[in-house]
């Protein structure tokens, strides 16, 4: 197999060979250059990664890596700071740097950061543009003993005409769970109509589902057949069926008993076939309770399935994920390990949908096909940095910065000001603002 070219720049010739010293141990190839303008007469497109010191004479670090952007914008660069100005790594990381790492470093440290950027690399090269999303109704996805448990039950009443009444929390797939059970069932060529009660005021919401006469009110200067008429042998789901008026929900528990439907204004009575599903998420037996919700009408839905929230059932996350970023139209990007291991201990308390929220957030801001920790939203705290939320890239890089120059200079903060490029009294801002204690570093 062709081994991987590495080119490393770095006026320090003894750092030169440290570096291809720990890197061929790996297999790797590496080139070094004590001059990155000698480098840049090369052509360079034959190397996969550049690895170069900020510091140099002639051209420096920065400089260098405009000259790679511009002519080979998808070549991978790290560089290598010694604790040089804070300003100049977010400058390398803005100008496009794929990392950095700050002097002095463990061959350890080197070669896994190495692996993960050609690890990104190859991801991203494989990245597909624009994929479209998958096209189709979306089906649930998992394979725990919690959610098959749970489509046996969505079989079993699938295809009676009995009303079902979904509860579970936000995001958890109430309305898929409602439009699975019409799919499934012999009326899946019927009308399916989704009403959202919470959205509608309780008036409009009365002549919508039960359709006016003319001259019924003022402006009802039209026939209006009404949701339940026009589902004739389908099913009409009621989302958010706690948000009803007590009044309209006396109304809907008369046609649920026998089928009846009378429009606003009219006399004449009509027999609907139409089957009822009801979402709620809230309690509903408290609502009961607390009189919101009338309990002859709770009585009236034959069945009662309860959807599992996501941490009830974590074991599916990854088929999740894969399927979400399909979804989504990224088929070839991957969580970390790492990444996945926060998810793992998140609770998702918005269920699927912050799932896919999270996901879509952080493929738009984010260009790398892996992603990692640094690019999740800040909720996602790591464990053992607890005290801290996670920062947006540029942060996180220079709270690094910081921290590494204050052990340096074993807190001494105006020494590490100077270090850093900065004075005395942002030093101290940016302490603050990261939240860094003496104590709770090594
Ligand atoms: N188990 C699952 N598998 C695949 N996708 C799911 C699953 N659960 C939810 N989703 C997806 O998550 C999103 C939210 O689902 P849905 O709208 O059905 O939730 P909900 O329970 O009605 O939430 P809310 O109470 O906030 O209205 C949808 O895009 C849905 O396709
Ligand atoms: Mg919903």
């Amino acid at each position: 197999m062709k081994r991987i070219q590495i080119l490393v720049i770095d006026d320090d010739a003894v750092a030169c060979e440290f570096l291809q010293e720990a890197l061929s141990r790996e297999g790797y190839a590496v080139d070094a250059f004590t001059s990155g303008k000698e480098a840049l007469k090369k052509d360079l497109s034959r190397y996969e990664l550049l690895m170069s010191d900020i510091r140099m004479p002639e051209i420096d670090g920065l400089q260098f890596l405009r000259h790679v952007r511009e002519k080979w914008p998808e070549l991978p660069v790290i560089l290598m700071t010694a604790y040089g100005s804070l300003e100049t790594t977010m400058e390398a990381l803005r100008l496009g740097a794929w990392d950095y790492i700050s002097k002095p470093f463990s061959p350890e440290a080197i070669r896994a950061m190495v692996h993960k950027v050609l690890e990104v690399r190859d991801l991203r090269q494989r990245r597909m543009h624009g994929q479209p999303k998958l096209i189709g109704e979306p089906q649930f996805i998992g394979s725990s003993a919690t959610m098959v448990g749970f489509y046996k039950q969505l079989a079993r009443v699938a295809d009676s005409p009995a009303s079902v009444l979904i509860e579970g929390e936000s995001g958890t797939g109430k309305e898929l769970a409602a439009r699975s059970l019409h799919q499934l069932s012999a009326r899946r060529d019927k009308p399916f109509r989704p009403v959202h009660c919470g959205a509608i005021p309780d008036t409009l919401l009365e002549s919508e589902l039960f359709g006016y006469e003319r001259g019924a009110f003022t402006g009802a200067d039209h026939i209006h057949e009404g949701i339940l008429e026009a589902s004739e042998g389908g099913t009409v789901f009621l989302d958010e069926i706690t948000e009803m008026s007590t009044a309209l929900q006396g109304k809907l528990l008369r046609f649920m008993q026998d089928g009846e439907v009378r429009r606003l204004g009219g006399n004449k009575v009509r027999h609907v076939a139409v089957r009822v599903v009801a979402a709620a998420n809230r309690n509903i037996d408290e609502e009961v309770g607390k009189g919101n919700f009338r309990s002859d009408l709770l009585y009236r839905f034959v069945v009662r399935l309860r959807m599992p929230p996501l941490r009830e059932h974590k074991e599916d996350m990854a088929q999740l994920v894969e399927s979400l970023l399909k979804k989504l139209g990224y088929p070839s990007v991957r969580v970390s390990d790492e990444a996945m291991e926060l998810f793992m201990a998140y609770d998702w308390p918005g269920n699927v949908r912050e799932l896919q929220n999270v996901l879509e957030q952080t493929l738009l801001l984010s260009p790398f096909v892996v992603i990692l920790p640094e690019h999740l939203p800040a909720r996602f705290c790591l464990k053992e940095d607890a005290f801290l939320p996670l920062l947006p890239p540029l942060e996180e890089a220079e709270r690094k910065q910081i921290i590494q120059t204050l052990q340096t200079t074993s807190w001494n903060q105006s020494q590490a000001a100077q270090l850093l490029g900065i004075d005395r009294k942002t030093l101290r801002t940016k302490i603050q603002r990261y939240g860094l204690l003496k104590e709770e570093l090594p």
